[in-house]
C-alpha cells in the first residue's frame, strides 16, 4: 500500500523486495496495524520522500535473511520495530540504548516495477506481503499469539505500555492517571493495571474512550470536559496527587494538567507527541516548589528484544488483555477508509491481515 504523494489516496502497487544483504532480512508479513503516523506520512506531516510505503506495526514470519544475520533466521516469528540500536554508541554502552545515537534500517531500498525508491514508514513499509528491513528490526516471540495482536506491540501499545512500566516505573499500589484515552492511553492503563498500580484514573473529554478504559484497567474515570482534572485527581488520591501522571494527549493544555496533576514526589510522564509550535508556559517557581521527576517516553523507552516476548508471554497467560486493542482486522484496500475511522471514537487499532 503506497502513499503517492501529499494528500493523495493510498493505492496498492506491485513492488520489488531484493533479496536480504549483509544484516537484512525479508519478512513475509501477517499482520499491520493502521497507526496515526501513517495518516500523517501520507499527508505529508512527516517528510516529503514520497513515494511511502506504509505500514509499521507489523509481525510476520521471517522468509530470508543475509550474510552474518544471527539475531534471527528464516521461519522465525517476529514483532517488527522501528528502533534497530547499534549497540555501540555511547548511549548503548552506557545501558540506554533507548537514547541509541545510530539506528538503523535497511540499506538497500525496495521499488515500484519502473525503479522508483520506496521510502518505508518508519523504516518498516508493511502494508505489504513481504518487506525488507535490518534484521536488528525484528525481534522473536511466541508463535502462539495471532499476528494481529503480536503487531501492535511495534507501536502505540508498546509506547502506552512502556510509558507506564520503563518510564514511569509503575509498582504496586501507586496511584496513576492517565490523560488521554486512546491507544496509547489505553495502553498504558494495561500496564498500569500489570505493575499493580492501586487507582487508576483515566481522563478523557469523551465519554466512549472513558467507557473503553474502565474496560481496559481503569478504577476511575473524568470527563475533563465538565470536570477539572486536576482537583479530581487530587480528592481521588487523597489530597496528594497521582504517583504517576502520563500525559498521552500530546497539547500543552494536559501537560500542564499532569504537570499539576502530580503527587510533589511524583512523576509525570509525556508520551504523546506534541507538534514543532507547541509550548508551555509554567511558573518556573512550581517548577521549583515541586520535586519528582518530569520524564518524557519515546516508544515507551522499550528494548525490543527484553519487552516484546515478555510481554506476549503475559498476554498468553491471560495477564495482559492485548485482544481488546484489535477493534476490527481489515484488508490491505480499506485502510484508507480506516484512516477515515480512526477519528470516529470507537476504533482503538484497526490491523490488516495478509
Ligand atoms: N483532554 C483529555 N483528553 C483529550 C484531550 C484533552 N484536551 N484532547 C484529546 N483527548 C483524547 C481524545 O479524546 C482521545 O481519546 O486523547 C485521546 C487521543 O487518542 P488518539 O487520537 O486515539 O491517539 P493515540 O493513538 O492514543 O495517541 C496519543 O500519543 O503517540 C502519540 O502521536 C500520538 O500524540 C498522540 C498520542
Ligand atoms: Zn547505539
Ligand atoms: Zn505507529
Amino acid at each position: 500500500m503506497v502513499a503517492p504523494g501529499k494528500n493523495r489516496p493510498v493505492r496498492v502497487e506491485t513492488i520489488v523486495v531484493p533479496d536480504p544483504g549483509p544484516g537484512e532480512a525479508v519478512v513475509k508479513v501477517q499482520a499491520c496495524g493502521v497507526c496515526h503516523t501513517d495518516l500523517h506520512y501520507k499527508q505529508g506531516g512527516i517528510n516529503d520522500d514520497f513515494p511511502f510505503l506504509l505500514g509499521h506495526e507489523a509481525a510476520g514470519v521471517v522468509e530470508s535473511v543475509g550474510e552474518g544475520v544471527t539475531e534471527v533466521a528464516p521461519g522465525d516469528f517476529v514483532v517488527l520495530n522501528w528502533r534497530a540500536v547499534c549497540g555501540q554508541c555511547r548511549a548503548c554502552r552506557r545501558g540506554h540504548p533507548q537514547y541509541c545515537f545510530a539506528t538503523h534500517n535497511a540499506k538497500q531500498k525496495m521499488t515500484l516495477t519502473d525503479g522508483t525508491e520506496l521510502a518505508p514508514a518508519l523504516g518498516i513499509g508493511a502494508f505489504a506481503e513481504k518487506t525488507l528491513v535490518a534484521a536488528g528490526q525484528c525481534t522473536k516471540v511466541d508463535p502462539a499469539v495471532s499476528p494481529a495482536v503480536a503487531g501492535l506491540l511495534g507501536c502505540g501499545v508498546m509506547a502506552g505500555i512502556g510509558a507506564a512500566i520503563n518510564t514511569g516505573g509503575v509498582t504496586r499500589g501507586d496511584s496513576v492517571a492517565v490523560i488521554g484515552c486512546g491507544g496509547v492511553g489505553d495502553a498504558a492503563i494495561a500496564g498500569s493495571r500489570l505493575a499493580g498500580a492501586g487507582r487508576i484514573i483515566a481522563v478523557d473529554i469523551d465519554d466512549r474512550k472513558l467507557a473503553t478504559a474502565l474496560r481496559m484497567g481503569a478504577t476511575h474515570t473524568v470527563n475533563s470536559r465538565s470536570t477539572d482534572p486536576v482537583e479530581a485527581i487530587r480528592e481521588l488520591t487523597g489530597g496528594f496527587g497521582a504517583d504517576v501522571v502520563i500525559e498521552a494527549v500530546g497539547r500543552p493544555e494536559t501537560y500542564e494538567q499532569a504537570f499539576y496533576a502530580r503527587d510533589l514526589a511524583g512523576t509525570v510522564v509525556l508520551v504523546g507527541v506534541p507538534t514543532p509550535d507547541m509550548r508551555i508556559d509554567l511558573p518556573l517557581l512550581d517548577v521549583f516548589g515541586r520535586g519528582g521527576a518530569l520524564k518524557s517516553s519515546w516508544y515507551g523507552d522499550c528494548l525490543p528484544s527484553r519487552d516484546f516476548p515478555m510481554l506476549i508471554d503475559l498476554h498468553l497467560q491471560g495477564r495482559l488483555d492485548l485482544d481488546s486493542f484489535v477493534t476490527e482486522t481489515i484488508g490491505l484496500d480499506d485502510i484508507e477508509a480506516a484512516f477515515d475511522r480512526m477519528h470516529g471514537g470507537d476504533v482503538l487499532r484497526s490491523v490488516v491481515v495478509l
